[in-house]
């Protein structure tokens, strides 16, 4: 029986999170009187907390004290949390029900590979925190994406070769990640945004069943 680890990203993959850390990125970015537009936002979707506040303030051309760092990145987490307390099952993306389900019907072993602090809580808020074999997230890597390091681990935790798996993603960042890992990309989302990936779906309703058969056997 063949075998592949599939690693998924959270934000943007599994749950339309991704707008949630627009929303609070841009209202922090505003109170700064710092503005970025959509394809500035692209930079920051898949990239740590950290790394997406020194972007932003790079843009804007603004130096500020340690304290004020660590102050705003308090501020955007809170507003971000206040986005996700209501969530539930019906914020999780089409079909992403039906891949993970196949999945596990054909027992292929599945991780979580987020940036994301917060990935823990939002998987036990849509139901889906026992849906993986592994989860691997924010919280465990020091090194956020485009370094490799959070599907590297994902890898070791499903007993993995890198070269085994396969990484969904909706982040630029995301998918040099997977392809520095030797990992197949599969990047979710627009074609001229995720270019460098191995393939590109929209979202899982445009991922057929006899494809992910395909990746397990090839
Ligand atoms: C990624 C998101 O999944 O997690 C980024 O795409 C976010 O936008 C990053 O900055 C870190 O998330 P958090 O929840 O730890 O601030
Ligand atoms: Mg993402």
């Amino acid at each position: 029986m063949n075998k592949k680890g599939f690693i998924f990203d959270l934000d943007g993959v599994i749950v339309d999170t991704a707008k949630y850390h627009y929303l609070a990125w841009k209202d922090l970015a505003d109170s700064l009187g710092i503005g970025f537009s959509e394809k500035q936002n692209e930079q920051l979707k898949g990239v740590s907390r950290v790394l997406s506040l020194q972007k932003i303030l790079e843009w804007g051309d603004m130096k500020i004290s340690d304290e004020k760092f660590e102050a705003l990145m308090a501020q955007k987490n809170k507003e971000y949390l206040d986005h996700i307390s209501h969530m539930n099952e019906t914020e999780i993306l089409p079909d992403v029900s039906r891949v993970l389900s196949f999945l596990k019907s054909a027992n292929q072993p599945i991780s979580l590979g987020s940036a994301s602090k917060n990935a823990r809580a939002i998987l036990e808020k849509v139901n889906l925190f026992d849906s993986f074999n592994a989860i691997v997230d924010g919280t465990n890597v020091t090194k956020g994406k485009p370094n490799p390091e959070v599907f590297l681990v994902a890898a070791k935790e499903l007993e993995m070769e890198p070269t085994k798996c396969i990484v969904f993603e909706d982040a630029v960042a995301g998918v040099q990640a997977a392809n520095s890992a030797g990992m197949i990309s599969i990047g979710i989302g627009k074609t001229e945004v995720l270019f460098e990936a191995d393939y590109v779906f929209s979202d899982f309703t445009e991922m057929s069943n006899e494809f992910i058969e395909e990746l397990i056997n090839k």
